[in-house]
């Protein structure tokens, strides 16, 4: 009997040094997914600092990967393979990651991956759930915001992306202003809870135009504006202005990502009749207002509406190493002189 395919990976692309070990059979399955956050390094500093990163990730890459193989009870003899994420991300970070699994490749003879997070945030779905492609993505997360239809594995069309910012920096971004502190969109989201998404007025960029490209940058000013305005007239804000401040922030982020997402929608649809799916991925895909509201949308359309668990829509090795599995099951590898790409478009063609 096939054995299937047992692959370790590794993501060290910003601030999470992450190891994971998944395996294809019997069915596909996470043994192991370690991640140490860097946090505590960067809070001083209000925002991930790429020096101290590249350093922590050193740290604790190699501690990680020895944790890793013990408590999968396994060894790098019986990998199939290893994957690194090579980018696109902090070029230090980068680096570190997938010289280890250079290293650890070359020592013990198996196949290296360089694995594009983007790919794996698209591919993380299909670990737990069936997807059959083709199916219609949003990644969002907080370097990223991109509507993709994706036909295969290395197979990309980019349908929209964000104009400016990310929709996971403009949730950091109101969150600072909100003194909500990082990361930004779990704070919100609880904050939000209490909160009347009513009571303050915040744009909702490039709604009811055509096509799928995104706009943030206006949300953070308005919301900066707010904070003000309300500082000026009543001093600092009390926690009923943040709750209702906050609920505004995600209202208004959903309803654009929705809104464009819609006009995705209908171009899937055209494009690909045989398509069944909308999947949500990155950090902002844990957000469980989005996903509700995304859930209806697909629902409308006729589409079933797939996220991965909230564990695997933020950073995480298992994503890194299931998209070395797919990759590898095509007979897909790299040479041990693949480079990192702090920038590494998912459609070639649209960059
Ligand atoms: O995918 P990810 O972990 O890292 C990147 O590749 O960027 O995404 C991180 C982003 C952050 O901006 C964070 O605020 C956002 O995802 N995020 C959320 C939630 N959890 C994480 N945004 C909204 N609601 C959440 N529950
Ligand atoms: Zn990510």
């Amino acid at each position: 009997m096939n054995k299937g395919l047992t692959v370790l990976g590794i993501e060290t692309s910003c601030d999470e040094t992450a190891v994971a070990i998944v395996a294809e059979r019997p069915r596909p399955t996470v043994r192991i997914n370690l991640i140490r956050s860097q946090l505590a390094e960067h809070l001083p500093y209000g925002g991930v600092v790429p020096e101290i990163a590249a350093r922590a990730h050193l740290d604790h890459v190699a501690d990680l990967l020895r944790r890793a193989l013990a408590e999968a009870e396994t060894t790098i003899a019986s990998l199939d393979g290893i994957a690194a994420a090579a980018g696109p991300g902090l070029i230090g970070g980068l680096i570190v990651g997938s010289t280890a699994a250079k290293g650890l490749a070359w020592a013990a003879q198996k196949p290296f991956v360089a694995v594009n997070h983007l790919e794996a945030h698209a591919l993380a779905v299909r670990l737990e759930t069936r997807v059959e492609f083709p199916y219609l993505l949003l990644l969002v997360s907080g370097g990223h915001t991109q509507l993709l239809a994706c036909r295969g594995v290395g197979r990309y069309r980019l349908l929209g992306t964000s104009r400016d910012d990310a929709a996971g920096e403009a949730f950091d971004k109101s969150a600072k202003l909100l003194g909500l502190g990082f990361p930004g969109g779990p704070a919100i989201e609880r904050a939000a809870r209490e909160g009347d998404p009513r009571r303050f007025p915040l744009p909702r960029p490039l709604r009811g135009r055509p096509g799928c490209d995104f706009s943030f940058s206006g949300l953070k000013t308005a919301v900066r504006q707010i904070a003000a305005d309300l500082d000026a007239r009543a001093g600092p804000m009390g926690p009923h202005d943040v709750a209702d401040l906050a609920a505004a922030v995600e209202r208004a982020i959903c309803d654009t990502l929705l809104d464009r997402t819609a006009n995705a929608v209908a171009w899937f649809r055209r494009h690909h009749p045989d398509g069944t799916s909308l999947v949500a991925a990155g950090g902002v895909a844990a957000n469980c207002r989005l996903r509700a509201r995304l859930a209806a949308l697909a629902a409308d359309a006729g589409l079933a509406f797939v996220a991965p668990p909230p564990a695997l829509c933020t950073d995480n090795g298992a994503m890194i190493a299931w998209a070395g599995l797919e990759r590898l099951r095509l007979g897909l590898s790299d040479g041990l002189d693949a480079p990192v790409r702090p920038r590494w478009p998912l459609d070639d063609e649209a960059a």
